[in-house]
C-alpha cells in the first residue's frame, strides 16, 4: 500500500519525506487555502520534495478552464497529478485531450485524454461506487473516495471501498483506488485489508500508524536493563 501525505505544509512533507515512508501527496484547495501560500509556488515546492506524485486540484467547474488550469499545474514539474472533481465536467476534463473530435457527451473526455498523454490524474470528491466506475471507464490514474466523510453522515465509508475493489477487480481496472478523507489508523487498516492501493492521509496519523503503548512500555524497559549493564556500543 502506498502513503500519501494530505497536506500542503511543507514544513510536515519534508519530515516525513525523510523517513522513506512517503509515496506521494495530495493537496485540495481547502488545503492550500490553510497553507496560506501561493498556491502554485507551494505546490512547485512540494513537488521538489517528493519524487512521488504530487496532487494539485483544479478550481474551475467548465471542462475548457479546467483544461487550461491543467495545462498550468502540469508545467510545474512532471510528477503533477491533475485532481478533478467527479463531476461530468470534471470527469470530461479528467478525460479530454482525447483524441479531438470525439464526439461523446463531454462527459469523460479530458481524463483519458490527459492520461493518454502520461499526465496522472487523480478524480476526486467521490462517493459512490457509480462515480467509481465512471471515473475507471474514463482513464483516471487514480480515483479519491472519502471515506471519512461518508462516515460523517452516517455511512460506512469502507463499505465503498470494498464495493470499488470488487468492480475494479471485475473489469481489471488499472485506476488505482486512493482511499482519502482518512481519519485514523483504523481507516487505513481496513483499507489495507480491502486491498486499496494507495491511502493518503494527514501527517498525524502517518505518524499514529506506528504507535503502540506496548512498544513504548517495551522499550523504555529494554533500555532501562541496557543502563544496568554499563555498557556502550559506540
Ligand atoms: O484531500 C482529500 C481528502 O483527503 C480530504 O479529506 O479530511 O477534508 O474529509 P477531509
Amino acid at each position: 500500500m502506498k502513503f500519501f501525505a494530505d497536506t500542503a505544509d511543507v514544513a510536515e512533507i519534508a519530515d516525513l519525506a525523510a523517513t522513506g515512508l512517503l509515496d506521494g501527496v495530495t493537496t485540495n484547495p481547502s488545503l492550500i487555502a490553510k497553507s496560506g501560500r501561493n498556491f502554485l509556488d507551494v505546490v512547485k515546492e512540494i513537488c521538489g520534495i517528493v519524487e512521488g506524485p504530487v496532487s494539485a486540484e483544479v478550481v474551475a467547474t467548465d471542462h475548457a478552464t479546467m483544461m487550461k488550469e491543467a495545462a498550468v499545474l502540469r508545467a510545474l514539474a512532471p510528477n503533477i497529478c491533475v485532481k478533478l472533481p467527479l463531476t461530468i465536467d470534471g470527469l470530461k476534463t479528467c478525460k479530454a485531450l482525447t483524441a479531438e473530435g470525439v464526439k461523446t457527451i463531454d462527459g469523460l473526455k479530458t481524463c483519458k485524454a490527459l492520461t493518454a498523454e502520461g499526465v496522472k490524474t487523480n478524480v476526486t470528491l467521490c462517493f459512490s461506487a457509480n462515480q467509481a466506475l465512471l471515473a475507471a471507464k474514463a482513464g483516471a490514474t487514480y480515483i479519491s473516495p472519502f471515506v471519512g466523510r461518508l462516515d460523517d453522515i452516517g455511512h460506512d465509508g469502507m463499505e465503498l471501498i470494498q464495493d470499488i475493489r470488487t468492480i475494479y477487480d471485475n473489469y481489471d481496472f488499472k485506476t488505482e483506488i486512493l482511499v482519502a478523507s482518512v481519519r485514523s489508523p483504523v481507516h487505513v487498516l481496513a483499507a489495507a485489508r480491502i486491498g486499496a492501493d494507495v491511502a493518503t492521509m494527514p501527517p498525524a496519523v502517518i505518524r499514529q500508524l506506528a504507535g503502540h503503548a506496548l512498544t513504548e512500555k517495551g522499550l523504555a524497559a529494554f533500555l532501562a536493563d541496557w543502563a544496568k549493564t554499563g555498557q556502550s556500543i559506540l
